[in-house]
């Protein structure tokens, strides 16, 4: 059921790989791109369209490769430029695309135009940071990494002045407001575009600007910028897709779509936690509301929607009320806590149990957008909340239970992190090789509702109306799109759930469980009634 007439990003189902983290090639310890490569088939296997890996650039990894000290290269632990480009060519083999991340706010300290900026106030450079004589401009906007970061100013001895940053103080953010650190971007992103990439994943987008007496955010000057870079990707290359990291409630991120001449997709942020919410107080209200402040967005764009990344698990926008809720019940230690959010991956989250894992799934995907799956978390792989700042959810990936797990030939003391070796998680029990054999692991059971989802393109696509909203155990929502009706079913308790529900302007079709492939009866004028287990799903398409 390929549908020809919308662009490839719109029902496409994302995975998300830390390259450092997925698989050692070369036996130093460190994940690489030709490891990458040589996982490739179980990447399609998945089922999966596209793959976003976070930076590979050289950079001094004082944010894990989010501080970049050369735009036009690739970090020597990560292989060459050669490589990337037979990584383009054998992800495009396989019918895969690919997108990277796309770094404009910030560069790190090391990369030499700061080094140039901070030494020489002749050069031009000095004018592509934002310096300041005083560290008291700009102070309505609000610090990000709360848990390290004082100020957004940090003090340089050797320009004698401050410079301004939205992240770690090694992290100096460019100065937009110059034209050539534009037109530097501008010519980044040409170089990865003509190599082969398909898209960026544009991080960190609402601070390209400040002003004063405003939060340095969402900026109408910023939004000038990216729908430059918009415009310029529309001339010059097809097919392309630049994706949103705008941390923000829907409201703010709709303005990230333009009119569909800004950006292709944009993170879902704020559904996510409530996610988590639904389930852990077996109630739908979070996602009703979420879901009603969330505006319709132009044709042919799409949200980007997640329950776990390789940051924290913001919660930003939620109430203090829900925040300290979320906390106590998902982050009881304070060392699982981060900034506003909670450093832990998906499934210790949801107590290393199949059925809430795959209710979070199936939620996920039961709702408008395009999916993005967290590598690892598709086989139920655990965190390390020892390890610090966001590290713990970025551990080698599992893949069978050999030395390392089978991510790296390394000495296990040179890994750049440990494997996950806990009694629950341990790499042992909790890896590929092993969830492959068996058809009821949760490997197995994602690539089918992957499989389910992408095979319906009414998910990605249509339109949705939630029903039996006063029966807040469950959430029911009917998607729609042209004459196709699939009805998702969620019991989000751990008690047996029966619903009777209206289902009158579907009479007389038949009900087809999409993912048992079961025909139930044709629907009539009297209510229909399921039955829903404890954390179980059911998509029903109506025929
Ligand atoms: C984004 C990234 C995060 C990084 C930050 C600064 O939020 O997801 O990992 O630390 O930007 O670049």
């Amino acid at each position: 059921m390929a549908e020809k007439n919308h662009p490839w990003y719109m029902n496409a189902v994302f995975y998300e790989v830390h390259i450092r983290a997925f698989c050692d090639s070369d036996g130093d310890g460190k994940g690489d791109i030709q490891g990458l490569i040589s996982k490739l088939d179980y990447i399609k296997d998945l089922g999966v369209d596209c793959i976003w890996i976070l930076p590979i650039y050289p950079s001094p990894l004082r944010d894990d490769g989010y501080d970049i000290a050369d735009y036009y290269g690739v970090h020597p632990d990560y292989g060459t430029v050669d490589d990337f480009k037979q990584l383009i060519e054998e992800t495009h083999q396989r019918g895969l695309r690919i997108i990277a991340d796309l770094v404009l706010n910030h560069t790190s300290d090391q990369h030499p135009w700061f080094q140039e900026s901070r030494s020489n106030p002749e050069s031009k450079y000095r004018d592509y940071y934002v310096w300041s004589e005083t560290d008291q401009k700009y102070r309505d906007a609000r610090i990000i990494f709360l848990d390290t970061e004082k100020s957004n100013w940090t003090y340089d001895e050797k320009a004698g002045m401050y410079f301004w940053h939205r992240f770690y103080s090694s992290q100096p953010d460019l100065n937009y407001d110059n034209p050539e650190v534009r037109r530097e971007m501008r010519n980044v992103m040409d170089f990865w575009l003509e190599m082969g990439i398909d898209g960026f994943r544009a991080d960190a987008v609402p601070y390209l600007i400040e002003r004063e007496g405003t939060s340095c955010e969402n900026l109408a000057e910023t939004h000038a910028i990216l729908k430059e870079y918009r415009q310029h990707l529309d001339i010059n290359y097809e097919d392309k897709v630049l994706l949103a990291e705008a941390n923000q409630w829907p409201l703010d991120v709709w303005h990230y779509f333009g009119n569909g001449e800004e950006f292709h997709m944009g993170f879902h942020f704020p559904v996510m936690p409530r996610i988590y919410m639904a389930i852990g107080k077996g109630d739908a209200t979070p996602i009703h509301w979420i879901m009603s402040q969330t505006p319709e967005i132009p044709e042919n764009t799409q949200w980007c929607i997640f329950l776990r990344n390789h940051d924290e698990l913001t919660l930003e926008m939620v109430t203090e009320d829900e925040r300290q809720w979320m906390w106590n019940k998902f982050a009881p230690d304070p060392r699982m806590r981060l900034n506003l959010g909670i450093r832990r991956r998906l499934t210790p989250l949801l107590d290393n149990d199949p059925r809430k894992i795959l209710l979070a799934n199936a939620l996920l995907y039961s709702l408008p957008g395009a999916p993005i799956i967290y590598y690892g978390d598709e086989i139920g792989m655990g965190d390390n909340i020892w390890l610090f700042d966001r590290n713990g959810v970025r551990t080698p990936m599992q893949w069978d239970d050999s030395l390392n797990a089978g991510f790296s030939d390394a000495d296990p003391e040179d890994l750049y992190a440990p494997v996950i070796n806990s009694e629950e998680y341990s790499y042992k029990k909790v890896n590929v090789a092993s969830q492959i054999q068996d058809p009821d692991s949760i490997l197995n059971k994602m690539r089918h509702l992957i499989a389910v989802r992408k095979a319906n393109p009414v998910f990605a696509l249509g339109n949705y109306e939630f029903r039996s909203e006063e029966k807040t155990e469950c959430l029911v929502i009917l998607r729609h799109y042209k004459d196709v009706n699939v009805l998702c079913l969620m019991n989000l308790t751990d008690q047996k759930q029966t619903l009777n529900l209206d289902l009158s302007a579907l009479i007389n079709k038949r009900m087809v469980d999409l993912l048992k492939y079961e025909t139930y009866g044709m629907v009539q004028t009297d209510p229909v009634k399921f039955e829903v287990d404890p954390f179980d799903f059911a998509w029903i398409r109506f025929d």
